[in-house]
């Protein structure tokens, strides 16, 4: 798409601060997020993962720092201009946020009657069929969401976040609580999306496996900071002692002049 910062990288990060009360979760994060690849988020449990990505859909505010997505900087845009941008955004929730009161049908609908006034309510119907049949739990349109078991919410939530056909989309931990079977179809459905060209992604995950498996890209959030930025090769034989503790639990790093070895998967 020729736009206004088309050329750039599509969301961009600078100097991110943001506490809530005495926590400090981002204590001056920068990051650029390249068009077109798989950027993997990992770091501990309540290191400001998932606070990050919310910055970027705009549902967190920094208290100090910019967050451009898309050519736009979301803190000083028009309500136009941030719809614009959200359209072209998907995002997975770590929770599936899914609404209780509407059913999954409706629930995956939701973002096209937002973004795709264009679509009429049959071809709305047929575009979250397609979704739920790529998320294998087809023909479940008008079953209650309370009714979902939670690999099923996370993956309607998924269906959701790709209904609109986003540019970039951001998974926030897209595995976690599924069966290994179930966890395969969701990285080969990522996998398919990312074939399209020009898709972003920005994967949250705990899976080091998978991620070492799906990313070109590995950024290390720990204690607020960026620990760890490079494609999987670098992170692997990153020096830095947290680096390695994180990854020396899930994968064989390798010495010096060896190759990264990765346990194979399927
Ligand atoms: N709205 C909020 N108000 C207050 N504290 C918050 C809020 N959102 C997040 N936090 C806190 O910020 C910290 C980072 O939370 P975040 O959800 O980003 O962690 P995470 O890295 O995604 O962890 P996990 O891997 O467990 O999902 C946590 O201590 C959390 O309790
Ligand atoms: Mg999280």
């Amino acid at each position: 798409m020729n736009e206004p910062g088309s050329a750039e990288a599509p969301i961009q990060l600078r100097g991110l601060h943001k506490r809530f009360g005495e926590l400090v979760v981002l204590d001056g994060v920068s990051l650029d997020i390249q068009r077109g690849r798989t950027t993997a988020i990992i770091g501990p449990s309540g290191t400001g993962k998932s606070v990050l990505l919310k910055h970027i859909v705009g549902l967190i505010q920094p208290d100090s720092g910019v967050v451009k997505v898309l050519g736009t900087e979301l803190a000083s845009a028009s309500s136009k201009a941030l719809y614009a941008v959200r359209r072209r955004v998907g995002m997975l929730f770590q929770d599936g946020a899914l609404f209780d009161s509407l059913d999954v049908g409706d629930n995956i609908a939701f973002p096209l009657i937002h973004h795709r006034p264009d679509l009429n309510a049959d071809a709305r119907a047929r575009r979250v069929a397609e979704v739920l049949e790529q998320v294998e739990l087809p023909g479940i349109e008008r079953r209650a969401v309370s009714a979902l078991s939670g690999g099923q919410r996370k993956r309607v939530g998924l269906a959701r976040a790709i209904v609109h056909e986003p540019e970039i989309v951001l998974f926030d931990e897209p595995n976690s609580g599924l069966d290994p079977m179930t966890s395969d179809a969701i990285d080969a459905l990522i996998g398919s999306l990312k074939a399209r060209l020009g898709l972003t992604f920005v994967v949250i995950t705990h899976d080091i496996v998978g991620t070492f498996n799906v990313a070109d890209r590995i950024v290390m959030l720990y204690a607020g900071s960026i620990v760890a930025d490079g494609d999987t090769d670098t992170v692997a034989r990153s020096e830095h002692p947290i680096v390695r503790r994180f990854l020396s639990r899930n994968l064989l790093l390798p010495g010096p002049g060896e190759v990264v070895r990765l346990p194979t998967i399927g």
